[in-house]
């Protein structure tokens, strides 16, 4: 193929993938099969390879990668960010009416209505109609540079689509990027699978993830974005009206709001304002609230703003659904992991379409910082997606009976000592652990975790069964499984021989099973599904894995400082070391069929390189291409997990600090020479 018609045959492709996105992530309406895409989707990537000048930044080829960074950079918004004025009840909805109205008198108002999506704030620059650079919100006039992190949501349009009309030359484009409810339910499952803290709410949980420095890890969040909104627009025709911005924003290809009304009243904003919290709880994702806007641009104008809001709109948020109830006791959770988790026991009371009787109270000092005694009144409530917990205390109704809980000092299963463990910079908090790691609790759940469907995969393992066989001491560790009879499991309460047989066929078949799912399955803290599957592409077998040291460990991609120790930790452990030669004995598969060796990831695979000052003859990006198609990391900034530092003329402190750490210093010349070998 000549570079003319590759050129041409790249533009082609790119046009048809963006069609295809479009249709998927922002109509949901797919417009090809998932096996043709990819075709499509690969024969651009083959292209690009050949012809590498071909690959832009608005390639679909961008999206997902890009290497981690050290820091954000930060970005002044070109207009600056505003934010929203609350109002809690529909007298200050009628109020605000008036008081705008006062503000530009004889003139008919009009207003839309849409809803507040709960999300984090997000500012898109696009150039020319191409994507270059996405911030946070910051303090309004700067933020966060997280360009690559926003690459990585399809619905995203990396280049505006033509409409007939002019495209402005630069374009600030507003919206908030969210994490769908259903999302973030099954990330905080995987979450607790993994022994961490789950996620308060989906919020929470969409900043968290466009806070990571890793894009990569971003791409494995199935974020989104909603835009509503404009900043500064040069060089065409602007909008002068708000339905007219939501239209241009779909027409370019834009996911905007699902819902509008426009009102001309305080009585048709207050019905819009009712309908669309009637609405909101289909929504894919978290509305809480409904926003107000003044339609016209000449009229927000007229009327401008305060120091940190316009005077023209305001946001009403819908209360969270709360109740009261009596605490009848706390009782305390024993987990997988042995943590002691605080549960409310309630008052039966019907929330938010569902009876609540039990809510979490986290830890000890959430206890103690809402002094929630047995025996209060309490406020519980339910945000939307999120777990029913104990607001407060409603003090006027304590009659003095009430008793403080005391947090027991040993373990409520087993009667083991328990010991307060810090929070390890995951988001746990300081929580109280059963430390016998036979703790019955411990143990039911961790035959529970690996009969698991994302682990090993045996149906009939669930709660019910985990707990009698524990009980009968049939059961006292995972290996225990694999020499029940029939005979054993016939023998327990409401077990029938064709389950029993069934349960057992199912371990059976659990034992071709992939490295990463018996690695999952041992509920090592941290080792989540995602954790177990890197592994498995680094390691072949587990031997590998478990001889591998804590440092060589972090090389993995994924693989931080406290997943690393917490591996290393778990085998240092006499019994884990027993439980794994059992488990061999059984005949288990330890191999990993996801396994790529060193070698197909390129002689520079797990090396790590920073580059500083000027080199002779290559530019930075074409030195970081050559060692990133070797499968070296280049990084931005020198550590001890640096390999080598590329030096050239006028090198400054990461020359000094890689002299400092020891990390071997090169020139171009040396980089060249690996290169070749
Ligand atoms: S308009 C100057 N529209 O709510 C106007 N904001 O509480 C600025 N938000 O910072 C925002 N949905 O992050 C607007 N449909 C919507 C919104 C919305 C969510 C967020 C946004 C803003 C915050 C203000």
């Amino acid at each position: 193929m000549t570079h003319a018609e590759a050129k041409a045959r790249h533009a082609r492709l790119v046009e048809e993938i963006r069609g295809h996105d479009h249709a998927y992530y922002v109509e949901a309406r797919p417009s090809i099969s998932d096996q043709a895409y990819d075709k499509l989707y690969h024969e651009l990537l083959d292209l690009e390879k050949e012809f590498p000048d071909l690959v832009t930044p608005d390639s679909p080829s961008q999206r997902v990668g890009g290497e981690p960074l050290t820091a954000f950079k930060p970005v002044h918004h070109l207009s600056p960010m505003m934010s929203l004025d609350n109002t809690y009840s529909q007298e200050e909805v009628r109020n605000f009416v008036t008081r705008v109205q006062k503000l530009v008198p004889g003139e008919t108002l009009e207003w839309m209505v849409e809803p507040k999506v709960d999300g984090v704030a997000i500012n898109l620059r696009y150039e020319k109609g191409v994507f270059t650079c996405g911030a946070t919100r910051g303090d309004g006039t700067t933020g966060d540079d997280v360009t690559a992190n926003l690459k990585t949501i399809r619905s995203l349009p990396g280049k505006l689509k033509a409409t007939g009309k002019k495209i402005p030359d630069v374009v600030e484009i507003r919206g908030e990027v969210y994490l769908p409810k259903a999302a973030f339910l099954k990330l905080n499952a995987e979450r607790v699978a993994a022994g961490d803290e789950p996620f308060a709410n989906p919020r929470n949980s969409a900043a968290g993830s466009l806070k990571q420095l890793d894009p990569r890890l971003v791409a494995k969040r199935p974020l989104d974005v909603i835009v509503y909104g404009l900043g500064t627009f040069q060089g065409a025709e602007p909008p002068l009206e708000h339905d007219e911005v939501l239209a241009w924003l779909k027409s370019v290809g834009f996911k905007s709001p699902q819902k509008t009304w426009k009102c001309r009243s305080a009585d048709e904003l207050l019905a819009a304002i009712n309908e669309l919290d009637q609405l909101r709880h289909k929504f894919l994702y978290e509305t809480d609230g409904a926003v107000i806007k003044l339609n016209s641009f000449a009229l927000r104008e007229k009327i401008g703003f305060t120091s940190k809001a316009p005077r023209w709109a305001i946001a009403y948020k819908y209360a969270a659904e709360q109740a009261e109830t009596k605490l009848k006791a706390i009782t305390i959770q024993v987990g997988r992991t042995g943590a002691l988790t605080p549960v409310a026991e309630l008052e039966p009371v019907f929330l938010a379409g569902s009876t609540i009787a039990r809510a979490t109270l986290h830890n000890e000092d959430e206890l103690r910082r809402k002094d929630i005694r047995v025996g209060d009144t309490v406020t519980i409530e339910k945000a939307g997606e999120v777990i029913p917990a104990v607001v407060g205390v409603v003090l006027t109704k304590r009659t003095g009976k009430e008793v403080p809980f005391e947090f027991p000092k040993h373990c409520p299963e087993c009667g083991s000592k328990v010991a307060r463990t810090e929070g390890n910079g995951t988001g746990e908090g300081v929580v109280w652990r059963c430390l016998n790691a036979t703790c019955p609790a411990q143990v039911r759940g961790r035959i529970e975790h690996w009969c698991a469907r994302g682990a090993m995969d045996i149906e009939g393992g669930g709660e019910v069964l985990a707990s009698q066989l524990v009980k009968n001491a049939l059961v006292h560790d995972v290996a225990d499984l694999y020499s029940l009879t029939l005979e054993q499991l016939t023998n327990l309460e409401r077990m029938g021989e064709k389950s029993a047989q069934n349960f057992l066929d199912g371990i059976a078949a659990s034992k071709t099973r992939d490295l990463w799912r018996l690695l999952f399955g041992l509920g090592i803290l941290h080792v989540g599904a995602g954790v177990a599957k890197a592994l498995g592409k680094r390691f072949a077998t587990l031997d590998d894995l478990f001889s591998a040291s804590e440092t060589q460990l972090t090389e993995v991609e994924d693989i931080g400082e406290v997943i690393a120790h917490s591996l290393v930790q778990w085998h240092q452990e006499p019994k884990n070391r027993e439980l794994i030669e059992r488990l061999r004995k059984a005949g288990l598969n330890f191999n990993s069929s996801l396994y790529k060796p060193a070698a197909a990831l390129g002689p520079f695979a797990g090396k790590t390189f920073v580059l500083t000052g000027t080199l002779p003859t290559l530019k930075r990006e074409e030195a970081a291409a050559k060692i990133e198609a070797l499968g070296g990391k280049v990084s931005g900034s020198v550590s001890k997990k640096t390999d080598y530092v590329v030096a050239g003329d006028d090198a400054g402190s990461k020359l000094e600090k890689a002299q400092k750490l020891g990390v071997k210093v090169i020139d171009e010349a040396e980089l060249l020479k690996m290169c070749d070998e």
